[in-house]
């Protein structure tokens, strides 16, 4: 068994748990990343079980409807049951760093709007403190050297992701060298910068249920 396994199972696992509530009405959001697209693979299979998803990602919304399965717009969606995707840290409040993809603006959005986030990863993501993973801000392109400077100002090493441009039209900052004892203030503190759209922190809507593969079979935390 491998990593991919230890994806897979947790990607099977979140499916085997969303299913018994499925129904014509529902309409599932989906995050993005290698741990998604297994579940998405898995989705496949039952895509006349719910009624459509809404996608974090334009690659998320394309493996969507490769596999048959209707996209909808966030705005149009009405309630959304459950939040489906991956995450780059876990602490065992389930606050998470995501968007080692550059989509956790979206993340965070569809995040906020569910009923029930779920999230899953293999167990190397789980960690007693967030921010070995190097923290993803995204930034409107202008303000990025503005924004930089005050990240350092925070205690990080900001690297520019260079080459990346977000869905939205923005720039990606990684945030080095951060031991995150606050989730929820450093959060907070990030978002008012100026010049930040979102940044990769998951502490004051953390996931609901985190379910991680693992050699020894499947590991879950509920919140
Ligand atoms: C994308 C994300 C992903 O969920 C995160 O990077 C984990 O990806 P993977 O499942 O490939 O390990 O936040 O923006």
């Amino acid at each position: 068994m491998n990593q991919d396994d230890y994806k897979k199972q947790a990607a099977q696992a979140a499916l085997d748990y969303i299913k018994p509530s499925l129904t014509d009405d529902t309409v599932i959001g989906v995050g993005t990343g290698s741990t998604t697209n297994f579940f998405i693979d898995f989705l496949g299979g039952c895509k006349s079980w719910f009624r459509a998803a809404v996608a974090s990602s334009d690659d998320t919304a394309h493996r969507l409807r490769a596999h048959g399965i209707d996209v909808i717009d966030l705005n149009s969606a009405g309630p959304v049951a459950f939040y489906v995707d991956g995450a780059d840290e876990s602490n065992q409040h389930l606050q998470l760093i995501k968007g080692g993809g550059a989509a956790l603006t979206r993340e965070k959005i569809i995040a906020a709007v569910a009923d029930e986030f779920i999230c899953i990863a293999d167990d190397s993501k789980l960690v007693d403190l967030l921010g070995g993973f190097p923290l993803p801000i995204e930034v409107v392109p202008m303000a990025r050297s503005y924004v930089a400077r005050q990240l350092v100002k925070l205690g990080g090493d900001p690297v520019y992701r260079d080459g990346v441009i977000t869905d939205n039209g923005n720039v990606i900052l990684d945030v080095h060298n951060l031991r995150i004892l606050d989730p929820v203030a450093l959060e907070r503190d990030i978002n008012q910068i100026t010049g930040v759209v979102c940044n990769g922190l998951f502490a004051k809507r953390p996931a609901d249920y985190l379910i991680l593969g693992s050699a020894g079979g499947l590991k879950t935390i509920k919140a």
